[in-house]
């Protein structure tokens, strides 16, 4: 009964380790900010519910929101405006609306490895091939250029890039986003730039690919902006020759994005800059934390994040991470192992530190007696 496209994809991996959680156990394994989102774009969502801001908007978004995105891009092209903006449910809307939008049947799309879980069952289901590119340890997470080039077929149509990255926390230097843009040209790829963790980053400067090249689309969100995870908004930027078969498409997945949630939002562009500020500055607190007490545990190496909220620790204990993840699981504490993004994220496991300071300290207390039970060190 179920479709062939349906049965060759999975649910992805960091859902499986949520569902299977004891009730009270330590979750480092979603990623969402701990945070409530800020004050304003609280009142403001209640005031829109309560108002009457209940109905069906336009399938693009509301234009007054659409303008106030396309400003946050005046420092870097003056020419954005409404018609380059549609506003999605979330990023994962915005990911599979711009996958069908772009790929064809038996088309191939480079996707990053280790990388979010979305891309490659995307790509499946808009009847393309996800090819991964490596992005090695050793590199930094960084691009492989000479990999990179072997990947390219005719048949390549698009090239996925996150920075900063889920799961590794790497952020690509100007100098490599301007050689992704030079491979990406060089082969007539389009570039599927998902940004949605721009405004977490805490060695060197985010970079952000819209502008650098007319074969850009930005995938955006709120949901860790604002930490407005469950109310469902996003954003893509695009070519204004393409946007209006993204809406398109889009119509088809939403109708349009919810209503309230983007009066909401609009609120948050206005004023929530601080409060965001304030949960990026907890977090870079964390990430020192959390990267001090990994190193210190035996059998466990992290490269400290240069963004985003993740560790991304290698882990040189007994059995797989799945494995690993499980016995922790066991013990309260929800991690996600690095296969879920890939083949190179096997030994891996994902440590959120969107999580309070106690809970990381139990969290580490926990890796720590479990290092010293399977006799690592
Ligand atoms: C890299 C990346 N892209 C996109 C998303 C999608 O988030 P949302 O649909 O909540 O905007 C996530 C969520 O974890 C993510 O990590």
């Amino acid at each position: 009964m179920v479709s062939q496209r349906v049965r060759d994809i999975e649910i992805s991996g960091i859902r499986k380790m949520f569902e299977a959680a004891p009730p009270d156990a330590i979750n480092l394994g979603l990623g969402e900010p701990d945070f409530d989102p800020p004050k304003s774009v609280v009142d403001a969502l209640c005031e829109a519910v309560r108002g009457g801001k209940n109905h069906y908007g336009p399938s693009a978004g509301l234009p007054a929101l659409r303008d106030a995105i396309a400003a946050r891009y005046h420092g870097i092209d003056p020419e954005v405006n409404r018609d380059n903006i549609i506003v999605t449910a979330g990023g994962s809307q915005g990911l599979f609306a711009t996958a069908l939008a772009l790929y064809e049947n038996g088309d191939e799309v480079l996707i990053p490895d280790p990388g979010f879980v979305l891309y490659a069952p995307h790509a499946r289901l808009a009847g393309a091939t996800a090819v991964p590119y490596p992005l090695d340890e050793g590199h930094g997470y960084q691009p492989d250029f000479d990999e990179l080039e072997k990947k390219v077929t005719s048949r390549t149509r698009a090239i996925v890039v996150n920075s900063p990255s889920n799961p590794t926390g790497a952020v690509f230097s100007p100098t490599t986003v301007d050689r992704l843009v030079t491979f990406a040209e060089a082969n007539g790829l389009a570039i599927v730039s998902d940004e949605v963790y721009e405004e977490m980053v805490y060695d060197g400067r985010f970079t952000s690919f819209w502008g650098k090249s007319d074969r850009v689309v930005v995938v955006h969100s709120f949901s860790k902006m604002f930490a407005m995870t469950g109310w469902r908004l996003g954003f893509l930027v695009a070519p204004r020759a393409l946007t209006p078969d993204l809406n398109k498409v889009s119509y088809h997945l939403i109708a349009c994005p919810s209503t309230p949630a983007q009066v909401a939002a609009l609120a948050g562009l206005a004023d929530a800059g601080e409060a965001m500020r304030a949960m990026v500055k907890e977090f870079r607190i964390r990430r020192a934390l959390i990267v001090r007490e990994l190193n210190r545990i035996p059998g466990l190496s992290c490269v400290p994040p240069s963004g985003a909220f993740y560790a991304f620790p290698k882990v040189d204990w007994p059995g797989t991470a799945p494995e690993i993840a499980g016995a922790l699981l066991k013990r309260g504490l929800i991690s996600t192992p690095g296969d879920a993004f890939g083949a190179l994220g096997a030994g891996h496991l994902r440590l959120s530190f969107a999580a309070s300071r106690p809970n990381l300290r139990r969290a580490m207390a926990i890796l720590r007696r479990y290092a010293s039970d399977v006799g690592a060190g």
